[in-house]
Parts: structure tokens; sequence; C-alpha cells
């Protein structure tokens, strides 16, 4: 596979960055192991500066993204990776996981359907990603046994991956392999109480990696990500829609102060408000079409007194056009 360099303005839509900031990536494009790209992901700079910076000079270190859950860590890594048809080997943790998982084993394969089967040792994503300059992606590397884990220590140092079991099959690091990570902690195990299952790492081995702090999008960023998926709904409602999907955050987390607080077990992600707005567009037709594609998209899903909560919210804030006033536009 080739490398190329990528502009990096118009590559990830930052258009007031010069086409002179270069980005290496692969030339290839369709590689099985690239991700699919969204189209409107928003980019946010510092995070995206951060990963490039570390896909162009790791300097023997790993990454890690460290954030509270759906604030854009995985997404931001792949979603980078996919725009520079750089392929990816990810997994994601949790308690059970062993290195070996990551390394390979012993299998029955069969060549063709119906053939008779034979031992053959299958690589896992270490091996693939050290031969051929994939980034391994870990998520939610937290969860996962420090002892378990700590096997990653050479490689990222850039030691050479032995396999005993397979004739002791020596695998040097390609110069595109990449390691990063991400969770919730920072490595340090959970402060908050809200994440179950965090395990405080070794300092050893997180003294191995970068690490990036990635909070929620903020409302602007929300605003432009639905300008991109709902071009034709008026930016004022836009506007609404980010503020209605705030005001839902916060009395799930229950800092709305207004009595309410603790009631709603659901809450509205990002991916959620595209859903809605997206589908208030498509039924726009309907008597309520704001209503009826919130249904769709959050409150058939919660408890009754859920959902009323929720549609209170929404109605508060939308007022008229939450009754019916149908979104203009299209
Ligand atoms: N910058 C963004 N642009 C568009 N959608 C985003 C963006 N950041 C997050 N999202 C949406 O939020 C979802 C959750 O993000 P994800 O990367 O999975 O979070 P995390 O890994 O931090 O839990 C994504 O699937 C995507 O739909
Ligand atoms: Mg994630």
């Amino acid at each position: 596979m080739k490398l190329i360099n990528y502009p990096v303005g118009s590559t990830f839509g930052l258009n007031d960055i010069p086409d002179s900031v270069t980005a290496v990536g692969f030339e290839v494009e369709n590689h099985e192991n690239v991700s699919e790209k969204t189209d409107g992901y928003v980019f946010r700079r510092e995070l995206l500066r951060e990963i490039l910076n570390y896909l162009r000079a790791p300097n023997g270190d790993a990454f890690f993204l460290s954030g509270p859950t759906g604030s854009g860590k995985t997404s931001g890594v792949t979603e980078t990776l996919a725009r520079l048809n750089w392929p990816c080997q990810e997994i994601t943790a949790n308690g059970r996981f062993e290195f070996q998982q990551l390394v390979g084993q012993f299998k029955l394969v069969s060549r063709n359907p119906g053939d008779p089967p034979h031992m053959e040792y299958v690589y896992g994503m270490l091996p693939i990603a050290m031969k051929y300059g994939h980034v391994l992606l870990i998520n939610e590397i937290d969860l996962i046994d420090p002892a378990e884990i700590s096997g990653l220590n050479d490689i990222i140092e850039g030691s050479p991956l032995v396999i005993p079991e397979n004739a002791g099959e020596v695998i040097h690091p390609h110069p595109m392999f990449r390691i990063i990570a991400t969770g919730n902690s920072n490595g340090a195990g959970d402060n908050s109480g809200l994440y179950r299952g965090v395990m405080a790492q070794n300092i050893a081995f997180m003294d191995r990696f970068l690490i990036s702090n990635v909070g929620y999008i903020g409302p602007e960023a929300e605003e432009e990500i639905l300008s991109k998926s709902v071009k034709k709904m008026p930016k004022k409602l836009r506007t609404k829609l980010v503020e209605v999907a705030n005001a839902i955050r916060k009395q799930f987390l229950g800092e709305s102060g207004t009595g309410m607080d603790g009631q709603l077990a659901v809450t509205m992600s990002t991916r959620t408000l595209v859903r809605w707005a997206i589908l208030a567009m498509d039924f726009r037709q309907h008597p309520t079409p704001l209503q009826y594609a919130m249904d769709l998209s959050l409150t058939n899903r919660a408890a009754p007194e859920e959902a009323e909560a929720i549609r209170q919210i929404a109605s508060g804030i939308l007022g008229d056009q939450w009754l019916g006033t149908r979104p203009k536009g299209g």
C-alpha cells in the first residue's frame, strides 16, 4: 500500500487550513479494514491536531483518549483514519480480556467449504496491525486487568512481537503501526463513581501513553453537525433542537435544578439528536412532525413517565412548533 499526503483542510472539512498542511495516509481505497466515513462528521480542531500529531510521529509512545461516554473518542479516531485510508484493527475490551486474544491462536480451519480442516495459527489483531502498518485501536482499555495488558509495554516502545506457539515467529513493526486506546478514566482508576469496572492501570504502562482529554461536543459543534445532516431545516429550529437535547441531558445528569432531576434513565446522545432532526424532516407532512420523530427516535424506548417528562421539556422549548407547525423548507 502506497503512502500519500492528504491536505488537512479539505480532507477534514476545515476550510481555513492551507493546503500546504498535510497528513500522511494510504493511497489505496476500499481496504476491508478502513472504516466507513460518516458524512457530515464534524472534526474538532484540537482533537484532530492531537490525533494527527501522534499519527505523524509516535516517538515510541501510544496515544490515550480519555473522556466521558459518547464524547466522540472512538469516532474521532475512526473517522480520522477513514479519511486517511489508514486501516484500523479495532477491539472493545472488557474485564475478561486476555492478551492472547490480541496475539492469536491455533484454530481448525478449512480452505474451502467441506474440505477437511487442519490446524493453522490465526493471527490476532496485534500481529496483523504490526505487520501491515494498521492502527490498533483498543476501546475501553481501562476495563482490562493491568497484568493482562502489560504485554504491550515493549511493543509500544518498538520491540518486535515474538509468538512462541508459532515456531517462535518474530514480527517486526511496520513503520505505520500505531497503538491508540480510549477509556472513561485517565488510567488512574475511576474517581467519579460513574463507571463500573474501571481498573487503575499500571504506572509503567500509562507512562507509555500520550494522554488527551476529550470533553463533550459543545452546542456550537452540535449545531454544525445538524447543519450538515439536515441542511434543509431552518437554522433557528436546529438551534432549538440542540437546546432541547441539552435540557434533557441536564435532567438526566441531575443538573437541571427543576425538581425533576434524576427521573430520566435515558438521555439524548448526539446520535439520537441527529436521528430526531432527520426524521422530523422526513415526516414533515405529519400533523406534528417533531413529536412523531421524537417518539420514533427516543421516547418510544423510555418508560411512560419519562417519555412524558421529555415531551414537556421539548414542548417548553419548542412551543407552537412542537404542537404542529411544520418545520419549513424542502
Ligand atoms: N464530531 C462529531 N460529529 C458527528 N457526530 C458525532 C461527533 N462526535 C460524536 N458524534 C456522534 O456521537 C456518537 C458517539 O461518539 P463515540 O465516538 O462513539 O463516543 P465515545 O467513544 O467517546 O463513547 C457517534 O457515533 C456519533 O454519532
Ligand atoms: Mg468509544
